[in-house]
């Protein structure tokens, strides 16, 4: 192991996190390291985006918050409990993963037993379990119940994903790339089910977003993850708007805040909004539109 391969704990504060993923570093296989030094945290009833170009190690990361992959180095605590090979079930009770690759997630012969799968593995009655996935999927407005999950299309099928981790009612949703093949009307109802998730339930979302617009519109704190670390954190509308910090991370302004600064916003002192229905406000205020 390299000597900067030490474990050496994150700075501190943030205590009341609900997840500590704690200096990790792992390496894949082949020698690849996926994440080096890691440290992110999440705190109850917030939506966090990470953000970061291919390759910056954010599904790595995503995958060491429910065990899917344990860490080399460091250690990933969530609420309260260090993630190790004898908790994992627990671990998955708690926090629900959707993948980037929702094909993967999808087994079962229908759409409504793959929903079901989740509920009865952890120990549901059959009513309990298919109360729960025809809640989940009329959540994500599913209605080919009866259909071979492997016949719905790219989008349906991640409609499907997430539903499936809905219906184990987890405390922290975490979910790669939720929108990348939805139609724009289903990535607004993903997009307003993952804030309702926060208000209304109380969950606290990690969602993995190459979308910045989508980032500066629902996340309360955004993450840059370059290298296989998080480089910066923030609120939207400091991160979101500092151009020199996403460039050199290879990101790019979301165009609310490209259209900011292109309107010269910035020299009217004009607060920074997080999307366009803001930004016309803002423009009507500041008479550049009736
Ligand atoms: N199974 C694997 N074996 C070897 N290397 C891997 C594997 N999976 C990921 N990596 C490497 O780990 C690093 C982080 O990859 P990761 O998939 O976490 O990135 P990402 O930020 O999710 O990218 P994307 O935006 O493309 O989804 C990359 O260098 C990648 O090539
Ligand atoms: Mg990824």
């Amino acid at each position: 192991m390299a000597s900067d391969d030490a474990y050496v704990k994150c700075p501190p504060g943030g205590e009341d996190s609900i997840v500590h993923v704690d200096c990790v570093s792992h390496r894949y296989p082949d020698g690849t390291e996926g994440i080096h030094n890691m440290c992110f945290r999440v705190f109850a009833k917030e939506i966090v985006a990470l953000c970061g170009p291919n390759g910056s190690g954010k599904s790595t990361l995503i995958e060491h918050i429910n065990g899917l992959m344990l860490p080399d180095v460091g250690r990933v605590r969530v609420f309260g409990l260090d993630i190790d090979r004898r908790n994992l079930s627990e671990i998955r009770k708690m926090v629900g993963l959707v993948f980037q690759d929702a094909d993967s997630q999808l087994f079962s012969p229908t759409v409504l037993e793959d929903v079901m799968f989740g509920p009865l593995n952890l120990g549901m009655s059959v009513d309990e379990a298919r109360r729960r996935a025809e809640w989940a999927l009329g959540v994500v407005g599913i209605k080919e119940v009866n259909k071979i999950p492997h016949y719905l299309s790219g989008g349906q099928q991640r409609l499907v994903a997430i539903a499936g981790v809905l219906a184990m009612e987890p405390r922290i949703l975490v979910v790669d790339e939720p929108t990348g093949d939805l139609d724009p009307s289903n990535a607004l109802r993903i997009e307003a089910l993952l804030r309702s998730l926060r208000d209304e339930h109380g969950i606290s979302v990690v969602v993995a977003l190459h979308d910045m617009d989508m980032a500066a519109r629902l996340a309360d704190r955004i993450c840059i993850v370059q290298g296989g670390t998080v480089v910066a954190e923030g609120k939207p509308e400091d991160i979101l708007y500092d151009e020199e910090l996403l460039r050199s991370a290879g990101l790019e302004l979301p165009a609310v805040a490209r259209l900011y600064f292109d309107l010269g916003l910035d020299k009217r002192g004009a607060r920074r909004p997080l999307s366009l229905r803001d930004l016309v406000s803002l423009m009507r205020e500041h008479g550049l539109v009736r």
